[in-house]
């Protein structure tokens, strides 16, 4: 390559790689939007939903009341259409409720994943943090759908790896990754005819002697390519409205890459498996 090519390609490489920097602070930016603004919401949306609830109270206790003692007085006619637009305003107002717990529902996942203010690090053990994330979460997937028995299978390169951070949010990351695959497992079971065994494994080993990886992998549905590079943008999902709101993985990498200094990464083949690689700096490894 001569000079002039290797001139050409630095360029842009540079260029490439402002324009990363831009997009990724352009995201940041819109992360710290989104709390601001789900947080705002919060309190009308309350108001709604309790006035509905207060409008249905009032219809079914006390203007059933006032309707019954003058039922006698009026014409049938009239106190036929007069049931009728009751129940037309109940029915609006049980609409009006239903929308306001799913925006609730959404509100509060959304706002349950905002980054901690605070952080404090402590020691921690990585491979009973893993134990107990999946429990959490299997827990919590199963309980809320129907339950799907998955194979859940944990190897480490040592019985316990001491690391340095901060646990709740790393507990974070590994709930969000495996209730991604609790619902892709769940998604594949649905969709074969022919055996299918779910199974979700969690691999950690030490590469290049220092550095931890680890990996978690599930059979489930797998990612389209077009969908790949979309993954850790804030509000990417291919889920309905009350199952997911797109920040997951997008709050995930901001904790791996900003709070722990390391990688988040994703391969995947569809209709075959997912698997997320998480990947630490040695810095947070305690007694290397
Ligand atoms: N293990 C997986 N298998 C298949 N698809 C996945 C997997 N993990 C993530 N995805 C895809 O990536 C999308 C984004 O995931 P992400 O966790 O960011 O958001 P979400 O799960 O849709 O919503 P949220 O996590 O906010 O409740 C998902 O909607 C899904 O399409
Ligand atoms: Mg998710």
């Amino acid at each position: 390559m001569s000079n002039e090519d290797k001139y050409t390609a630095l360029t842009q490489e540079v260029e490439r790689l402002k324009l990363q920097i831009l997009r990724q602070k352009k995201l940041a930016d819109a992360g710290v939007l989104l709390y601001s603004v789900v947080h705002e919401i919060r309190n009308p949306t309350n108001f709604i939903g309790n006035f509905a609830r207060l409008n249905t109270e009032i219809i079914e206790s006390d203007l059933m009341a006032v309707i019954n003692d003058f039922s006698k007085q009026l014409p049938k006619d009239f106190s036929n259409d007069f049931s009728e637009i009751i129940s037309i305003l109940l029915s609006n107002n049980n609409k009006i409720i239903n929308h306001f717990r799913r925006l609730e529902t959404t509100i509060d996942s959304t706002l349950s994943q905002a980054p901690e203010k605070k952080l404090e690090n402590k020691n921690f053990e990585l491979t009973k943090l893993i134990s107990l994330s999946h429990k959490l979460s299997y827990h919590s997937y199963m309980t809320k759908n129907k339950h799907l028995p998955v194979a859940f299978e944990q190897n480490s390169f040592a019985p316990e790896i001491n690391l340095l951070g901060n646990p709740n949010e790393l507990q974070r990351v590994f709930i969000n990754l495996f209730s991604n695959a609790f619902h892709a497992l769940m998604k594949k079971t649905k969709s074969m005819t022919a055996e299918f065994n779910p199974m979700l494994t969690v691999n950690i080993v030490l590469e290049n002697k220092k550095e931890i990886l680890i990996r978690i992998r599930d059979n489930g549905t797998g990612i389209k390519k077009s969908y790949i590079n979309r993954l850790f943008e804030p509000f990417f999902t291919t889920k309905k409205a009350e199952e997911g709101t797109g920040l997951g993985l997008y709050l995930s990498k901001e904790i791996i890459e900003k709070q722990f200094g390391g990688k988040l990464l994703v391969n995947s083949s569809l209709g075959e498996y997912t698997c997320f690689e998480i990947l630490l700096t040695p810095e947070i490894l305690l007694g290397s």
